[in-house]
Protein backbone atom coordinates (compact mmCIF):
# COMPACT_ATOMS: atom_id res chain seq x y z
CA UNK A 1 0.00 0.00 0.00
CA UNK A 2 1.58 3.59 -0.81
CA UNK A 3 1.69 5.79 1.62
CA UNK A 4 -1.30 9.05 0.90
CA UNK A 5 0.26 12.50 1.58
CA UNK A 6 -2.49 13.74 4.30
CA UNK A 7 -4.03 17.31 3.68
CA UNK A 8 -2.65 19.99 5.88
CA UNK A 9 -3.66 23.48 6.24
CA UNK A 10 -1.00 26.50 6.14
CA UNK A 11 -1.43 26.91 9.85
CA UNK A 12 -0.55 23.68 10.51
CA UNK A 13 1.86 23.20 13.45
CA UNK A 14 4.87 21.00 13.45
CA UNK A 15 3.33 18.40 15.82
CA UNK A 16 0.20 18.42 13.47
CA UNK A 17 2.44 17.79 10.78
CA UNK A 18 4.06 15.46 12.46
CA UNK A 19 1.06 13.08 13.82
CA UNK A 20 -0.58 13.49 10.33
CA UNK A 21 2.93 12.09 8.29
CA UNK A 22 2.80 9.26 10.65
CA UNK A 23 -0.99 8.52 10.68
CA UNK A 24 -0.47 8.43 6.97
CA UNK A 25 2.78 6.50 6.73
CA UNK A 26 2.54 2.68 6.16
CA UNK A 27 4.88 1.56 8.11
CA UNK A 28 7.99 2.39 10.82
CA UNK A 29 9.08 6.23 10.34
CA UNK A 30 12.18 7.75 11.55
CA UNK A 31 14.10 11.34 11.99
CA UNK A 32 17.12 11.45 9.56
CA UNK A 33 18.99 13.48 13.26
CA UNK A 34 22.30 16.06 12.11
CA UNK A 35 21.97 17.10 15.90
CA UNK A 36 21.16 20.60 14.50
CA UNK A 37 19.12 22.43 16.96
CA UNK A 38 16.17 21.81 14.46
CA UNK A 39 16.54 18.09 15.13
CA UNK A 40 16.85 18.53 18.58
CA UNK A 41 13.48 20.49 18.77
CA UNK A 42 12.01 17.27 16.23
CA UNK A 43 12.89 15.02 19.15
CA UNK A 44 11.88 17.17 22.13
CA UNK A 45 8.38 17.47 20.39
CA UNK A 46 8.15 13.93 19.24
CA UNK A 47 9.21 12.97 22.96
CA UNK A 48 6.56 14.99 24.49
CA UNK A 49 4.04 13.85 22.16
CA UNK A 50 4.68 10.38 22.25
CA UNK A 51 5.20 9.63 19.20
CA UNK A 52 6.83 6.07 17.95
CA UNK A 53 9.52 7.60 15.78
CA UNK A 54 13.03 6.09 15.75
CA UNK A 55 16.60 8.29 14.84
CA UNK A 56 19.23 7.61 12.40
CA UNK A 57 22.40 9.53 12.03
CA UNK A 58 24.77 9.42 9.32
CA UNK A 59 28.20 9.87 10.52
CA UNK A 60 30.74 10.48 7.69
CA UNK A 61 33.73 10.16 9.28
CA UNK A 62 34.35 14.17 9.05
CA UNK A 63 31.80 15.25 11.77
CA UNK A 64 32.97 17.70 14.67
CA UNK A 65 33.97 16.60 17.70
CA UNK A 66 31.15 18.60 19.49
CA UNK A 67 28.37 16.67 17.12
CA UNK A 68 29.32 13.62 19.20
CA UNK A 69 29.33 15.22 22.56
CA UNK A 70 25.77 16.81 21.88
CA UNK A 71 24.42 13.26 20.78
CA UNK A 72 25.49 11.75 23.92
CA UNK A 73 23.71 14.40 25.59
CA UNK A 74 20.26 13.65 23.77
CA UNK A 75 20.66 10.18 24.02
CA UNK A 76 21.63 10.63 28.09
CA UNK A 77 18.56 13.16 28.39
CA UNK A 78 15.87 11.14 26.68
CA UNK A 79 17.03 7.43 27.11
CA UNK A 80 16.89 6.93 23.81
CA UNK A 81 18.85 4.53 21.01
CA UNK A 82 20.46 6.44 17.57
CA UNK A 83 20.81 4.20 14.47
CA UNK A 84 24.32 5.20 13.06
CA UNK A 85 25.31 4.36 9.81
CA UNK A 86 28.61 4.62 8.27
CA UNK A 87 29.74 4.99 4.72
CA UNK A 88 31.19 1.81 3.32
CA UNK A 89 34.30 1.45 3.86
CA UNK A 90 36.19 -0.15 0.76
CA UNK A 91 33.93 3.22 -0.95
CA UNK A 92 36.09 5.68 1.45
CA UNK A 93 39.63 3.84 1.29
CA UNK A 94 39.28 4.01 -2.56
CA UNK A 95 38.71 7.80 -2.63
CA UNK A 96 41.31 8.52 -0.32
CA UNK A 97 43.80 6.86 -1.90
CA UNK A 98 43.33 7.91 -5.26
CA UNK A 99 42.09 11.89 -4.43
CA UNK A 100 43.59 12.53 -1.68
CA UNK A 101 42.30 14.01 2.20
CA UNK A 102 40.51 17.04 0.70
CA UNK A 103 39.56 16.23 -3.03
CA UNK A 104 35.83 17.71 -2.18
CA UNK A 105 37.95 21.23 -2.42
CA UNK A 106 38.90 20.68 -5.71
CA UNK A 107 35.71 20.47 -8.13
CA UNK A 108 32.00 20.71 -7.78
CA UNK A 109 31.90 16.97 -8.91
CA UNK A 110 34.70 15.76 -6.19
CA UNK A 111 32.75 17.39 -3.27
CA UNK A 112 29.27 15.29 -5.09
CA UNK A 113 31.22 12.43 -4.99
CA UNK A 114 32.75 12.74 -1.40
CA UNK A 115 28.92 13.71 0.16
CA UNK A 116 27.64 10.61 -2.08
CA UNK A 117 29.72 8.05 -0.43
CA UNK A 118 29.93 9.61 2.82
CA UNK A 119 26.11 10.57 3.35
CA UNK A 120 23.72 9.56 0.42
CA UNK A 121 24.38 5.69 0.16
CA UNK A 122 24.23 5.42 3.68
CA UNK A 123 21.17 7.37 3.52
CA UNK A 124 19.68 4.96 1.07
CA UNK A 125 20.68 1.91 3.59
CA UNK A 126 18.94 4.01 6.45
CA UNK A 127 15.72 4.32 4.59
CA UNK A 128 15.65 1.09 3.58
CA UNK A 129 12.23 -0.61 5.37
CA UNK A 130 11.13 2.52 6.46
CA UNK A 131 7.85 4.29 5.50
CA UNK A 132 8.70 7.90 6.20
CA UNK A 133 11.67 9.80 7.34
CA UNK A 134 11.67 13.39 9.01
CA UNK A 135 14.09 16.05 8.53
CA UNK A 136 14.68 19.40 10.39
CA UNK A 137 14.83 21.10 6.43
CA UNK A 138 13.55 24.73 6.70
CA UNK A 139 12.39 26.78 3.93
CA UNK A 140 14.41 29.86 5.04
CA UNK A 141 17.32 28.03 5.47
CA UNK A 142 18.28 28.61 1.31
CA UNK A 143 17.37 28.84 -1.97
CA UNK A 144 17.64 25.08 -2.78
CA UNK A 145 14.13 24.62 -0.17
CA UNK A 146 11.61 27.23 -1.60
CA UNK A 147 9.60 25.11 -3.15
CA UNK A 148 9.73 21.83 -0.46
CA UNK A 149 5.93 20.90 0.91
CA UNK A 150 5.44 19.79 4.82
CA UNK A 151 5.13 16.21 3.91
CA UNK A 152 6.03 15.03 0.19
CA UNK A 153 6.95 11.62 -1.47
CA UNK A 154 10.27 11.08 -1.91
CA UNK A 155 10.41 9.57 -5.47
CA UNK A 156 13.91 9.13 -5.63
CA UNK A 157 13.94 7.12 -2.32
CA UNK A 158 11.26 4.31 -3.25
CA UNK A 159 8.20 6.68 -2.63
CA UNK A 160 8.88 7.20 1.43
CA UNK A 161 7.34 10.38 2.83
CA UNK A 162 9.28 12.73 3.66
CA UNK A 163 8.34 14.87 6.54
CA UNK A 164 9.49 18.35 7.30
CA UNK A 165 7.69 19.84 10.46
CA UNK A 166 9.40 23.08 10.92
CA UNK A 167 9.71 23.51 7.15
CA UNK A 168 8.01 27.25 8.10
CA UNK A 169 9.52 27.81 11.27
CA UNK A 170 12.25 30.78 11.43
CA UNK A 171 15.60 30.29 13.42
CA UNK A 172 14.44 32.62 15.92
CA UNK A 173 11.25 30.30 16.58
CA UNK A 174 13.36 27.10 16.53
CA UNK A 175 16.02 29.02 19.14
CA UNK A 176 13.11 30.59 21.08
CA UNK A 177 11.71 26.50 21.49
CA UNK A 178 14.87 25.29 21.95
CA UNK A 179 15.93 28.30 25.21
CA UNK A 180 12.21 27.40 26.61
CA UNK A 181 13.31 24.08 27.44
CA UNK A 182 16.97 24.07 27.89
CA UNK A 183 17.70 21.81 25.28
CA UNK A 184 21.28 20.57 24.94
CA UNK A 185 22.80 22.34 21.85
CA UNK A 186 26.03 21.70 19.80
CA UNK A 187 28.59 23.72 21.19
CA UNK A 188 29.35 24.83 17.79
CA UNK A 189 26.52 27.52 17.55
CA UNK A 190 27.94 29.69 19.99
CA UNK A 191 31.05 29.77 18.17
CA UNK A 192 29.25 31.30 15.19
CA UNK A 193 28.19 28.05 13.28
CA UNK A 194 24.20 28.59 12.82
CA UNK A 195 24.33 25.06 10.17
CA UNK A 196 26.53 22.71 11.15
CA UNK A 197 27.81 19.47 8.55
CA UNK A 198 31.04 18.15 8.26
CA UNK A 199 34.16 19.73 9.79
CA UNK A 200 36.31 20.56 6.89
CA UNK A 201 33.16 22.07 5.02
CA UNK A 202 32.14 24.62 7.66
CA UNK A 203 33.40 27.46 9.21
CA UNK A 204 32.15 29.79 11.38
CA UNK A 205 30.22 32.87 9.63
CA UNK A 206 30.28 36.69 10.47
CA UNK A 207 27.80 38.76 12.27
CA UNK A 208 25.25 39.28 9.42
CA UNK A 209 26.08 36.40 7.40
CA UNK A 210 23.69 34.20 6.19
CA UNK A 211 23.26 31.20 8.43
CA UNK A 212 24.22 29.12 5.69
CA UNK A 213 27.31 31.10 4.50
CA UNK A 214 29.94 28.75 6.34
CA UNK A 215 28.60 25.53 4.60
CA UNK A 216 30.84 24.81 1.71
CA UNK A 217 31.87 28.29 1.73
CA UNK A 218 33.61 28.17 -1.71
CA UNK A 219 30.82 27.20 -3.67
CA UNK A 220 27.40 29.23 -4.79
CA UNK A 221 24.14 29.32 -2.72
CA UNK A 222 22.46 27.56 -5.33
CA UNK A 223 25.46 24.20 -5.27
CA UNK A 224 25.08 24.32 -0.98
CA UNK A 225 23.30 20.50 -0.77
CA UNK A 226 25.14 17.35 -0.12
CA UNK A 227 22.28 15.27 -2.00
CA UNK A 228 20.53 14.27 0.80
CA UNK A 229 17.16 16.20 0.14
CA UNK A 230 17.68 16.13 -3.94
CA UNK A 231 14.48 15.96 -5.67
S1 LIG B 1 22.73 19.40 4.29
O1 LIG B 1 22.09 18.72 3.13
O2 LIG B 1 23.05 20.80 4.03
O3 LIG B 1 23.84 18.64 4.87
P1 LIG B 1 21.48 20.28 6.68
O4 LIG B 1 22.76 20.21 7.45
O5 LIG B 1 20.93 21.61 6.33
O6 LIG B 1 21.57 19.38 5.34
O7 LIG B 1 20.41 19.43 7.47
C1 LIG B 1 19.07 19.36 7.04
C2 LIG B 1 18.48 18.07 7.55
O8 LIG B 1 19.06 16.96 6.86
C3 LIG B 1 18.73 17.80 9.02
O9 LIG B 1 17.80 18.47 9.84
C4 LIG B 1 18.58 16.30 9.06
O10 LIG B 1 17.22 15.93 9.07
C5 LIG B 1 19.20 15.86 7.74
N1 LIG B 1 20.64 15.57 7.88
C6 LIG B 1 21.69 16.34 7.48
N2 LIG B 1 22.86 15.76 7.79
C7 LIG B 1 22.56 14.58 8.39
C8 LIG B 1 23.32 13.52 8.98
N3 LIG B 1 24.65 13.54 8.98
N4 LIG B 1 22.65 12.47 9.54
C9 LIG B 1 21.31 12.43 9.52
N5 LIG B 1 20.53 13.41 9.00
C10 LIG B 1 21.14 14.46 8.45
FE1 LIG C 1 32.62 14.99 2.21
FE2 LIG C 1 32.40 17.58 2.88
FE3 LIG C 1 30.30 16.23 1.85
FE4 LIG C 1 31.19 15.76 4.35
S1 LIG C 1 30.23 17.67 3.57
S2 LIG C 1 30.60 14.25 2.89
S3 LIG C 1 33.43 15.95 4.06
S4 LIG C 1 32.24 16.76 0.84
Amino acid sequence: MSNEIPQLSESSTPQEIMKAGLASAQGPVKLACSFSVEDIVIIDMAKELGLPIGIFALDTGRLNEETYEVADAIVERYRLQIDWYFPRHEAVQQLEREKGLFSFRESLANRHECCHIRKVEPLGRALQGLAGWITGLRREQSVTRTSLAPIERDELNNGVLKINPLLEWSEQQVWDYAKEKRLPVNRLHSHGYPSIGCAPCTRAVAPGEHPRAGRWWWENPEQKECGLHKR
